[in-house]
């Protein structure tokens, strides 16, 4: 059932704050955890919706998932390890979960039924699908969207594969897979996508390197046959949760607040970069390293922004930060022009089309042109709109942000869909000053 909610024009933010676990470290520390030997302890594993449909469809493989004292433990069958589930692996909404699956399912000799809900069955697996058969993964008829049956195989092949798309889920499947398949499977990405599974492979002892060259492209190898060796993690705070956070500061005059333990990582620092360029008033305390991954206390102040023009180039650093970004040029003096965001329209949502229909609904002038999205700013949001969120978390989040710092209360016509990422967004917007209803 849809459960709308108003976001009301708010005072200023004031205070402290951490963030849940990030999304993307948390579902590889899982999968990883599955397939290494011995007991993986995650610490600040994000406990939402998408990450425990991973950490089902963990436990159905074969890996035991329990909480002991704060931590999640899991215990690894070891590379090649996983059983064949009784049932259909359901992932909810999670494409994240779901593509990195179909690599690690894609080295064993087992068959598995990947589901998920109507946003996730509507979305592209062929990305995915293809590297995989090449190496050797079987797909049961002809379709390329869940609801799928997949057959792997224990002789796997390593593969040599350019990827057609900017997609760290894609390059993450390969080398999971990779892991299962004899000799060195390589991946080229034209632009880095993050770089956690890379990092966390690593960290469990998998041979592996990533050069980067001189135009930005990088190669990532990995050596099959791979031994991984359970760890602990500590997963760092999420910046894409961060982002409503520090974007909701910026907007509601007179705010101030630090988001504490902040995955600063360089793979996903675009919308910090673009928001300096937007005259943003942001700094980055305490830089440490935790768990491999660097991190930072990060503190906002509200303050005037102005529009900039983000090259496509950044997309990968901040896909997930678009929404958000774009609710925030309209309250920028001047136009943003935000290019090359076609892989937006595969989300869980179209979010380019949900995005400048969001817009529109608040009085902020935006306009699609090819795969480019313009946002009019005019330093202020009028706001009083409905918008239609799609089943996208992301949606409804950026446009509850926009509502606080707008002239007129915002209502997004389902926030349930937030529980796939940041179940306490509310709460923590609300102990920040923020007021919803
Ligand atoms: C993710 C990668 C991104 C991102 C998603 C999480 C990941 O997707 O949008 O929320 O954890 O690898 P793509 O890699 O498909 O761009």
């Amino acid at each position: 059932m849809k459960q709308p909610l108003t976001a009301v024009p708010s005072a200023r933010l004031f205070g402290r704050t951490g963030v849940p676990g990030d999304k993307s470290i948390s579902h590889r520390a899982l999968i990883l955890g599955a397939l290494a030997t011995g007991v993986t302890r995650i610490s600040g594993l994000l406990e939402a919706a998408d990450v425990m449909a991973t950490a089902n469809a963990v436990a159905a493989l074969g890996a035991e998932v329990t909480k002991s004292n704060g931590a999640v433990e899991v215990k690894g069958q070891g590379v090649g390890g996983l059983h064949a589930p009784s049932a259909p692996l359901d992932f909810g909404n999670s494409g994240t979960g779901t593509r990195l699956m179909f690599g690690a399912v894609a080295g064993h000799d087992i068959e598995a039924e990947f589901t998920g809900d109507a946003s996730l069955c509507r979305r592209p697996m062929g990305r995915v699908l293809a590297p995989l058969t090449t190496m050797g993964l079987q797909t049961v008829g002809e379709r390329a969207t869940l609801p799928l049956v997949v057959r792997g195989t224990r002789d796997l092949l390593p593969i040599s594969y350019d990827l057609p798309v900017p997609s760290a889920q894609v390059k993450s499947a390969i080398l999971i897979a990779g892991m299962h398949a004899p000799g060195r499977t390589t991946i080229r990405e034209s632009l880095p996508t993050r770089d956690h599974t890379e990092r966390m492979l690593g960290f469990f002892g998998a041979e592996l390197t990533a050069e980067e060259h001189d135009d930005g492209a990088r190669t990532v190898i990995i050596c099959g046959d791979a031994e991984l060796q359970g760890a602990e993690i500590a997963v760092p705070g999420d910046p894409s949760s961060a982002a409503f956070l520090i974007a909701a500061a910026l907007i509601c005059p007179g705010s101030e607040i630090v988001v504490e333990g902040v995955l600063t990582n360089p793979t996903r620092s675009g919308f910090i970069a673009t928001l300096r360029e937007m005259g943003a008033d942001i700094e980055e305390l305490d830089r440490r390293l935790e768990g491999g991954e660097p991190v930072s206390d990060i503190r906002v102040r509200a303050g005037a922004l102005k529009g900039v023009n983000v090259p496509p180039e950044r997309a990968p650093s901040m896909i997930d930060e678009y929404p958000v970004l774009a609710c925030l040029a309209g309250f920028a003096e001047g136009e943003t022009r935000v290019e090359g965001l076609s892989e937006l329209k595969v989300k869980e949502s179209d979010r380019l089309a949900a995005t400048a229909a969001g817009l529109a609904a608040c009085g902020v002038e935006a306009r699609v042109e090819r795969d480019d999205l313009i946002v009019v700013g005019r330093g202020e949001v009028k706001g009083g709109g409905l918008v239609a969120t799609h089943m996208d978390h992301r949606i409804a989040m950026a446009f509850l942000t926009l509502g606080l710092g707008a002239r007129e209360a915002v209502t997004v016509d389902d926030a349930s869909m937030i529980a796939t990422s940041f179940p306490n967004f509310a709460k923590l917007m609300t102990k920040l000053g923020a007021e919803f209803r």
